[in-house]
């Protein structure tokens, strides 16, 4: 039987989503615990990163595991031709579970399928970040105290941003209603928005960033445009600095309102918003320790008290 892995947030129900997140909390109040003391986990970064990388090894230290891995790829034997199934084949002998983040799409569902250890999708191109959206609806619950019934109003590069595509499916269990705001170039693709109308999510698409779609939204979820993503470096130029939140945007807020953004952020908000009690942002990033603790300990069939 092949090992669980975590591929793809659809991949998970409700009842995971919330088991996870109960998890996580339990290690927000105590994260320290030798609960990964004796295994070996390999982080594989072929794309770069700060955030995800940094705190999935906080979260493995925190656990007393011990980390391999690179987090460029020019140091490993992919430059020499080695192909992924080789690779994951390879690093699968030394790891017991092993956390990838590679630039093509659909990359991590096939590891999943060659590898006889479980695989945690670190981000595959533009395809899906679920442990952004692990940690993003962590975040979103912690603020809110629910996650049912809110109103979602995502920013920016709606085209290209993996977090956005799994944040729609990770709260799709919960009744959301989405406002998209992006300018033509970014929109939504037209698959995300199938997803939405099978389930009969709501979801309203904007080119323009109102007071409107500011001030319906529980959660304001910004976004970077991928400058990594676009073969032609002249549209990126075009939309680059589309939107910016500024701090005066925010008076007319809903008081529960909070901004978050799976970060980094380059020009989208200003940073006259960070010291208003409504940015989430930097809060958001810390519980990626908590849920990545929880994520790995869940695949790996670990009971946390
Ligand atoms: N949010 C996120 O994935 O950040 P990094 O690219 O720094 O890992």
């Amino acid at each position: 039987m092949k090992p669980k892995s975590l591929v793809n947030i659809g991949d998970y129900s409700r009842d995971d989503i919330i088991r996870i997140i109960e998890t996580a909390s339990k290690f927000k109040q105590q994260p320290n615990r030798p609960l990964l003391k004796g295994k070996v986990c390999a982080t594989l970064f072929f794309e770069p990163s700060t955030r995800t990388r940094l705190s999935f090894e906080t979260a493995i230290n925190r656990l007393q595991g011990r980390i391999v891995g690179f987090s460029d790829t020019a140091t490993s034997s992919a430059t020499k031709g080695e192909s992924l199934k080789d690779t994951i084949m390879m690093v699968s002998n030394y790891a017991d579970i092993i956390i990838m983040r590679h630039h093509l799409e659909g990359s991590a569902r096939y590891a999943s399928e060659v590898s006889p250890v479980p695989i945690i999708n670190a981000g595959d191109g533009a395809n899906q970040h679920p442990t952004q959206t692990m940690l993003d609806i962590f975040s979103i619950y912690e603020t809110q105290q629910t996650l049912q019934d809110l109103t979602i109003t995502i920013v920016g590069d709606l085209k290209y941003g993996r977090a956005v595509h799994s944040l729609i499916e990770g709260l799709s269990h919960f009744n959301p209603t989405f406002n998209f705001v992006a300018p033509q170039e970014m929109k939504i693709p037209e698959k995300h928005k199938i997803y939405c109308d099978k389930r009969g999510i709501k979801y309203h698409e904007f080119t323009d960033f109102s007071p409107n779609s500011i001030n319906s939204a529980d959660i304001l979820y910004m976004t970077r445009v991928q400058r990594e993503r676009f073969t032609d470096l002249m549209e990126y130029e075009k939309v680059k600095n589309i939107y910016t939140l500024r701090n005066d945007m925010l008076s007319d807020s809903k008081p529960n309102l909070k901004v978050l953004h799976p970060l980094p952020r380059v020009k989208e908000i200003d940073q006259d918003v960070d010291s208003n009690p409504k940015a989430y942002y930097f809060q958001q990033a810390g519980n990626g320790v908590y849920m990545r603790q929880a994520v790995m300990c869940d695949l790996l069939n670990i009971e946390v008290e």
